[in-house]
């Protein structure tokens, strides 16, 4: 079941495409991973679908219903943190938090504010305005976790949350998927998204450049091999799916993309392999690939 849907959603400011036609799609159940590099487009693909931005062109839905039409019905279904998060100064965490789960109506689950207070190790006490940037997520995620939504849009979520943390929020994710619910994750860091997602889109410059699973994208990635043979291999550059040929002394290091591994393994076997090694492939060099004279991944 598709919980949220966008059609060539597009999202131009003045003259500059922010949002290019981009098609995601989240299903109930899963983790969807938003990844690209600063500047994107990914905050404002979130706040076209929080009903915040009026799309330019193109369509976006939530539970079925139009994100900007019918935004009152969707938010009492959603939760929100940004990457950012914004507080009153005068109110303490714990009256911040109470206040977000009210505004956001349903059930108060007390027990799990409790409880999550505890796993972010949190002082609810203090007043907002001497709170680090890290305690300020940590408000809006203890708020949207305790809060009993059917979707969870989280936009750069753990900027400013050390790496302990960092887990206590996968955690979260992990529990919110276990409990049916559905989770659009928009970072710039592969590695969590790697961890958590089930299915990803890559976004560079307002364009989805790529999507599926993560298996799918796997199938996209090259294989780092390291190769020592009795005689030196001949007509390795012209095979295909080869890439990065290089010689250190003995070894022979290379790139194969994974569709190709057979037929290159195949052929270096005929020349006497003594030693070969094989890394695995990484989300982290697809992404690197697709970042490649683009700036570089900020
Ligand atoms: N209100 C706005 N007016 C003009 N340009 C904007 C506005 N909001 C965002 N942009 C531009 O749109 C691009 C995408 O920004 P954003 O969606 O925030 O990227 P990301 O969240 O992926 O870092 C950036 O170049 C940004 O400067
Ligand atoms: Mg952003």
């Amino acid at each position: 079941m598709t919980l949220l849907k966008t059609e060539n959603l597009t999202k131009v400011f003045g003259n500059f495409k922010a949002v290019d036609e981009i098609n995601i799609e989240v299903k109930k159940g899963e983790v969807y991973g938003f990844i690209g590099p600063n500047g994107a487009g990914k905050s404002t693909t979130i706040r076209v679908l929080l009903g915040m931005l009026k799309p330019t062109s193109g369509h976006a839905s939530i539970f079925g219903k139009d994100v900007w039409k019918d935004a009152v019905d969707i938010h009492k279904r959603i939760a929100y943190v940004p990457g950012d998060v914004n507080l009153w100064p005068n109110l303490t965490g714990g009256e911040v938090i109470d206040l977000f789960m009210k505004l956001r109506g349903g059930t108060m689950n007390q027990e799990r504010r409790e409880e999550l207070i505890e796993k972010f190790k949190f002082d609810p006490s203090n007043k907002c305005r001497t709170y680090s940037k890290g305690n300020r997520q940590k408000v809006s995620l203890i708020a949207a976790f305790a809060s009993d939504a059917d979707l969870y849009i989280l936009d750069e979520p753990t900027s400013g949350l050390d790496p302990l943390m960092e887990l206590t929020f996968q955690e979260c994710v992990m529990e919110a998927r276990e409990a049916g619910k559905s989770i659009l994750l928009s970072s710039h860091i592969l590695s969590e998204v790697e961890r958590l997602c089930d299915r990803v889109g890559i976004i560079r410059d307002g364009k989805i450049i790529e999507s599926g699973s993560l298996d799918e994208l796997r199938h996209l990635t090259r294989t780092n091999l390291n190769v020592e043979t009795k005689q030196p291999i001949t007509n390795l550059d012209e095979m295909k799916g080869v890439h990065n040929v290089e010689r250190k002394e003995q070894i022979l290091s290379l790139q194969v993309d994974s569709e190709n591994l057979d037929n290159v393994i195949r052929h270096i076997s005929q020349f006497g392999v003594v030693k070969l090694e094989s890394a695995p492939p990484t989300l982290e060099d697809l992404f690197m690939r697709h970042y490649e004279g683009a700036g570089g991944v900020s």
